[in-house]
């Protein structure tokens, strides 16, 4: 018996919102799997690095529960479609995960709570802000204390859309978090609490024209900017375009402009900026997954 699951790629922080907000976009990767003795994996489009079970997250999460329920992995034939690009921060492991945890609780008709969930993600990445949506889709906030994580979903206006450009290199998020300062001024913890907190209420009555205020941010674009020649000439090509707001997507090197017209000529915008700062890049105009 085959099983699928599709799962949708994620844009996280959405500027002030850093490892909070997270919001599901009408990209997917695809996770089928069929009992088999030994694990065979086939990648579309074909990727020999993700073919080795060591290398390929979903096959190790499907192993990692497999192995917690006290059962031996025997293997599985896996195809994995991915559409998503790899390493420019719109939760492409994240995808991995949330479908080898989705697929193994069916398997194993175990129901999936918070608590299953969350316990096996972490182990193999930590952040709440690409795994929620990318299981919930929609637009998420999240919070992780004490070994709990507390969420909500809330609805996200369907006429937003996110262009996203997307630069020809890679980037880590190990690599983009090391930039990042140990301790943040006061000031700048006011800053992106007030900018947090009118996102989300001007998100709920429509506000669209303070998104562009509210999407500021001075915990982590500044400090990341660095790694991405161009960020800033790409945020004001992109409002030059007329989008509404504008962020980089989660680690990076990705940038996300929301917007309800315009899509064409802000992603033209974006690359053409990305250019003239000596990187390649392309467009994509995504819908919001719910
Ligand atoms: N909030 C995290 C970060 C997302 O920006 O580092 C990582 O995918």
């Amino acid at each position: 018996k085959k099983l699928k699951a599709v799962v949708p790629a994620t844009t996280a922080n959405l500027g002030a919102g850093f490892d909070t907000f997270g919001l599901a976009l009408s990209l997917y990767n695809e996770f089928e799997v069929e009992e088999h003795d030994g694990v065979v994996i086939e990648t579309v489009p074909e990727n020999p690095f993700l073919e080795k079970p060591e290398n390929n997250l979903f096959v190790q999460v499907l192993k990692y529960m497999c192995e917690k329920r006290r059962k031996t992995f025997y293997g599985a034939k896996v195809k994995q479609i991915s559409n998503i690009p790899v390493a420019r921060g719109l939760g492409s492991s994240a995808t991995a995960i949330v479908a080898g945890i989705l697929i193994s609780a069916a398997v194993s008709k175990t129901e999936l709570t918070d608590e299953l969930f969350f316990e096996t993600a972490y182990r193999f990445e930590p952040h709440p802000d690409n795994l929620l949506p990318a299981w919930k889709g929609g637009f998420t906030t999240a919070l992780l204390s004490e070994g709990k994580t507390y969420y909500q979903k809330i609805p996200f206006p369907e006429d937003i859309k996110a262009v996203v450009a997307v630069p020809d290199f890679e980037l880590s998020t190990e690599k983009a978090r090391s930039v990042l300062p140990e301790k943040i001024p006061l000031k700048d913890g006011i800053f992106n609490v007030q900018r947090a907190s009118l996102f989300l209420t001007a998100l709920i009555n429509r506000r669209y024209d303070l998104l562009k205020i509210a999407m500021e941010d001075r915990f982590h674009q500044p400090y990341r900017k660095k790694l991405i020649p161009g960020f800033d000439d790409v945020l004001k090509e992109a409002y030059n375009g007329g989008a509404l707001g504008v962020s980089l997507s989660g680690a990076g090197p990705s940038v996300v402009a929301l917007s309800v017209e315009n899509h064409q000529e802000i992603g033209e915008r974006m690359v053409y900026a990305f250019r003239r700062n000596g990187v390649q890049s392309s467009f994509m105009v995504l819908d919001v997954d719910t």
